[in-house]
């Protein structure tokens, strides 16, 4: 298409940090904003210099022509709301996690290939530097054989938005496993080569995040005491893939560990590397018949710039996004697979 994309954001809460991004990106059209919360959008359109701002964002994609829209919603809206952008017209980045469920996953992607539009998954961690880097090295064959991978993204206590649609399983599809284990389960994939997931089996457990006396030291959104907690606070799991390589996942919103952590190991042949989001990238390898540790040195983009460049550039030019719906689905089916086997207690088979 030419000209430039002419997008709006449905969603005010981390949809600030889209609009952030798009302002930045040369190909955007930043033209409207959208919440029910009408207050919470005019603060993003101020702090963003976003000309229009609506409540209702079946008005704002027909008034405003939209190309495309971000959809940042709570997660059992990404569904309704992704499918009526497609058959209003429009493209469409959503966040993560991409659905409840893989049968959600599934009704997103036939909608938009009906549609013919990109449909793409909000994985900004794959868009920092490290992770393109390792990702060069890997595809590279810097690594060797893949084989295994080890990832880690626990909180001490970090439960966000206690008793809002967070902590409620009806509006989230789960707890810290669907909200950050979707990240890193993604993330790691992705490193590995996206090998299709066959077999899981898991634990999640609701231990102390659910209880009126939780204690913690921080909170993303805020508290409403009178709300649900239905939902996991630690996941465990082991997974198979279909080319042999397998993964072990450890993911908490609140545990009684020493401090929080966002990181995977990737084992191959060649190389090991620790990928995390508060360190430099680590390559574990051999050089001229020595062991060596590799740290690289780079400037570090910003990946919420990168994750909505390459977003517009596949919207203008027809392209397969970095983070297409396909991805989500297999992320997705990985974390529907430990829910599951934690309440069969048996191995399940993914297809
Ligand atoms: N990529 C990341 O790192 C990241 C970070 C935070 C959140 N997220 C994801 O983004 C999504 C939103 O999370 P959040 O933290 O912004 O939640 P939030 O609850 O803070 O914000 C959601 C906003 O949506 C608005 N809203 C609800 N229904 C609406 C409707 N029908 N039309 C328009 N607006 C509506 C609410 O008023 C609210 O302001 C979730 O799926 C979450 O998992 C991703």
């Amino acid at each position: 298409m030419g000209g430039k994309v002419r997008i709006g954001v449905i969603g005010a809460g981390i949809g600030s940090a889209h609009s952030k991004a798009l302002k930045q990106v040369k190909d955007a059209e930043l033209s409207a904003i959208c919440d029910i919360d009408e207050a919470r959008a005019k603060v993003a359109a101020t702090n963003w210099q976003i000309p229009k701002v609506y409540k209702d964002y079946k008005e704002m994609i027909k008034k405003e022509k939209l190309d495309a829209v971000t959809v940042a919603l709570p997660n059992h809206l990404h569904k309704e709301v992704t499918i009526k952008a497609f058959e209003m017209g429009c493209h469409v980045f959503c966040e993560k996690p991409m659905a409840m469920n893989a049968g959600e996953a599934e009704e997103m992607i036939a909608a938009g290939k009906k549609a013919k539009k990109i449909l793409a998954i909000g994985f900004v961690q794959r868009f920092r530097s490290e992770s393109l880097l390792l990702k060069k090295l890997i595809t590279g064959g810097d690594m060797g054989n893949v084989y295994h991978s080890m990832v880690f993204a626990l909180r001490r206590r970090g439960v966000p938005g206690w008793g809002t649609w967070f902590t409620t399983k009806s509006k989230s599809g789960g707890g810290g496993l669907i909200d950050i284990g979707v990240h890193i389960i993604d993330l790691t994939m992705w490193e590995m080569g996206f090998p299709k997931p066959v077999s899981v089996t898991g634990s999640e457990y609701m231990m102390f995040g659910h209880k009126k006396d939780y204690n913690y030291i921080s909170m993303w959104g805020s508290k409403n005491e009178k709300g649900i907690y239905d939902v996991d606070d630690y996941a465990t799991a082991f997974v198979r893939f279909e080319n042999g390589a397998t993964m072990t996942l450890e993911v908490s919103w609140a545990a009684n560990v020493e401090k929080d952590c966002f990181y995977s190991v990737i084992l191959g042949d060649k190389g090991g590397a620790r990928l995390d989001i508060d360190e430099p990238l680590k390559i574990y390898t051999e050089h001229y018949g020595k062991i060596a540790d590799i740290v690289p040195k780079y400037i570090k983009e910003d990946n919420w710039f990168n994750q909505f460049s390459n977003f517009i550039d596949s919207v203008k030019n027809n392209k397969t996004p970095v983070t297409p719906g396909e991805h989500g689905l297999q992320v997705q089916k990985v974390i529907d697979a430990i829910y599951l086997s934690s309440k069969t207690k048996k191995e399940v088979k993914i297809t």
